[in-house]
């Protein structure tokens, strides 16, 4: 099994693919003041198995295209859709991010949690704005730093995996520059990361372990997932998800 295949397998079984909560969610949904009422085109983007996309179908009055590249996350999207009873209401579609079929201002809300990064910040934020309506609203969770400075091997650490981590203000700055005018930001929470996302995943490394005949390259994966929650658990001070909401100007 290809790596590719062995982090599938990692973590299809999860209700979320990165740190999230449908608490916040719900909090970026009243920060951006959506409607809850109004017929809306949703598109989630890197929606992984749906946490984000299966909450919105059921709190808005949305048609939702849940965008991810790797089928397998599509396929558990849609069995929960139809066992939660809002699969009418979302379309799936396997596709790239940095390739995206759709028409320009298609979309009253662009929502994408804990995935932009795949493409980068800026880019994702400048090539998704021209399928937004005038006035729609992009709602984003972006690797930010909380803290004006941290330590050196945090630094050149993130330097490494995802040079464009930098503090809120120039995620902000960013959105300006593209043509959005900000409307709110705040931090993911701690239990966000660790309740929502690490202990759970955890919880399944052993499963995953003797399903994969504990081969080198599955526990190479563990090993890998268990240094990144080590980095967390030692530096959460400095850095963490902020979720941004935006809305496209003119
Ligand atoms: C950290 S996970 C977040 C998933 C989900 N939004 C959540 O919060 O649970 C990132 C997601 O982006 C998807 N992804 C990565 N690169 C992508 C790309 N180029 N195009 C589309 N999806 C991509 C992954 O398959 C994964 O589902």
């Amino acid at each position: 099994m290809d790596d590719y295949r062995l982090l599938i397998d990692l973590h299809k079984q999860a209700h979320r693919q990165g740190p999230g909560g449908d608490a916040e969610t719900k909090q970026a949904l009243n920060l951006a003041m959506i409607d809850r009422a109004a017929s809306l085109k949703v598109a989630d983007i890197g929606c992984g198995t749906g946490a984000s996309t299966l909450l919105l179908a059921r709190l808005l009055n949305a048609r939702i295209t849940a965008v991810d590249f790797l089928q397998d996350f599509l396929d558990v999207l849609e069995e929960r859709a139809e066992r939660m009873g809002v699969a009418d209401q979302i379309t799936t579609l396997a596709c790239s991010m940095d390739n995206l079929p759709f028409g320009d201002e298609e979309f009253d809300v662009i929502w994408s949690e804990g995935a932009i990064y795949n493409i980068g910040f800026e880019k994702g934020v400048a090539d998704w704005r021209r399928y937004l309506k005038a006035g729609g609203l992009l709602v984003v969770s972006e690797i930010t730093w909380i803290t004006d400075s941290r330590p050196p091997d945090l630094q050149s650490y993130w330097d490494g995996e995802y040079p464009e981590i930098n503090v809120a203000s120039a995620k902000i700055r960013v959105l300006e520059l593209h043509g959005y005018a900000p409307v709110g930001y705040f931090v993911l929470p701690e239990h966000c990361w660790l309740d929502e996302y690490y202990r759970p995943m955890q919880a399944r490394f052993e499963d995953f372990l003797s399903r994969n005949g504990n081969s080198e390259e599955a526990r190479a994966i563990v090993a890998a997932e268990q240094r990144e929650i080590a980095l967390y658990e030692t530096y959460k001070a400095h850095f963490s998800y902020g979720v941004y909401v935006a809305r496209k100007l003119g």
